[in-house]
């Protein structure tokens, strides 16, 4: 193993040896190479007043090299505002406009610990990320028997997971907790779950209610606490496609910092929530204190050399849409874009 990566790993152990018992193989084998070209930008960035001939993109005047042709469609944009590649996490405006985003539209996260997202290209990448760090061959991956079909492809496929399907609805045609945390604690043996939540849920748009939010964090605390170590990604793809009585935040508020065993990851971005479907920026998050936090995001940096930069120079509008009642109405508009 690289000396990075068991230091990573060291550091994971110390803050919370759970997270780093959930790392898969693949997840505990990767690090951050300090000695690379990513590294000494970043120092050259601050420290390289003369010349800075780190970096892989062309200068000219001052500003990034750049094509005329291109530039004129763009000319509402400066130069260094679009060309340039981003830091591996993501441009920091981005992140720290994203954070208080959230941080507004998730009451339930004030005041818990949590850094600032990691930019992805879009949320099957967030995912991607995800399902590599933390699944493993023959993990099991918890999800409702009406999913996205490409959970079965990102966790399934690609990593060797093991699917756990249980019935979304009850017989009372509410959230399934009960289905859910059985589906959880039948891990026992494996010690290790990987649930994802997905709301408002696709295909079948259904959200849960405060009550039903407050079983499904009970759930995965049952688990948590009959010794099971719990990643819970909350697929919020759709955030903020609320009916008027359900839930209008992600559960991630309520799953972070909720038990030392339960690592929640929050998975959203613009692609939905903004209309920028084309764009391919969203955010990965997971609360910790930053020692915990930073390794993670270390982690990452295989997945993209940087992510999307100009996306970050557009300003967002506020979202919309209250529907009127939780299990008739799909998320129409936003399913017609689904890939
Ligand atoms: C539940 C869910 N999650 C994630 C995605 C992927 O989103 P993105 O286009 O941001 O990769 C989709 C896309 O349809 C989806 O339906």
């Amino acid at each position: 193993m690289n000396p990075l990566a068991r230091q990573l790993n060291e550091t994971l152990e110390r803050e919370n040896k759970h997270v780093y018992e959930m790392l898969s193989k693949l997840g505990k084998d990767i690090y951050f190479p300090k000695e690379g070209i990513l590294s000494q930008s970043a120092e050259a960035k601050n420290k390289a007043t003369k010349y800075n001939a780190t970096i892989g993109i062309a200068t000219e005047n001052g500003k990034p090299m750049h094509l005329a042709s291109i530039q004129n469609t763009l000319s509402a944009y400066a130069p260094k505002d679009l060309y340039p590649y981003a830091p591996p996490e993501g441009k920091p405006e981005l992140r720290a406009a994203w954070r208080s985003k959230m941080l507004e539209e998730n009451p339930s996260l004030r005041g818990k610990s949590f850094g600032n997202p990691i930019v992805t290209n879009a949320l099957t990448h967030g995912l991607s990320i995800a399902a590599d760090l933390f699944v493993g061959q023959g993990d099991s991956v918890i999800i409702p028997d009406k999913n996205w079909e490409n959970y079965e492809l990102t966790f399934g496929i690609r990593r060797g997971a093991e699917l756990v399907y249980y019935p979304l609805y009850n017989e009372q045609g509410t959230f399934n907790a009960a289905g859910l945390r059985d589906a959880i604690l039948a891990q026992r043996s494996k010690g290790k779950a990987f649930v994802v939540l997905n709301f408002p849920n696709n295909p079948t748009g259904y959200t849960p209610n405060a009550q039903e939010g407050r079983e499904i964090v009970a759930a995965v605390q049952a688990g948590a606490e009959a010794g099971i170590n719990v990643v819970v990604v909350t697929d919020d793809a759709y955030f903020g496609l609320f009916f008027e009585d359900s839930l209008h935040e992600s559960l991630f508020g309520q799953l972070a910092g909720l038990h030392p065993r339960i690592l929640a990851i929050k998975v959203d971005g613009a692609t939905k929530e903004e209309y920028v479907w084309g764009f391919r920026v969203a955010s990965l998050l997971t609360p910790a204190k930053a020692p915990l936090f930073s390794p993670l995001s270390s982690k990452k940096r295989w997945a993209s050399s940087a992510p999307p930069y100009p996306a970050a120079r557009i300003r967002r509008k506020r979202s919309c849409c209250t529907r009127s009642s939780r299990r008739t109405s799909p998320p129409r508009s936003r399913k017609s874009s689904a890939l």
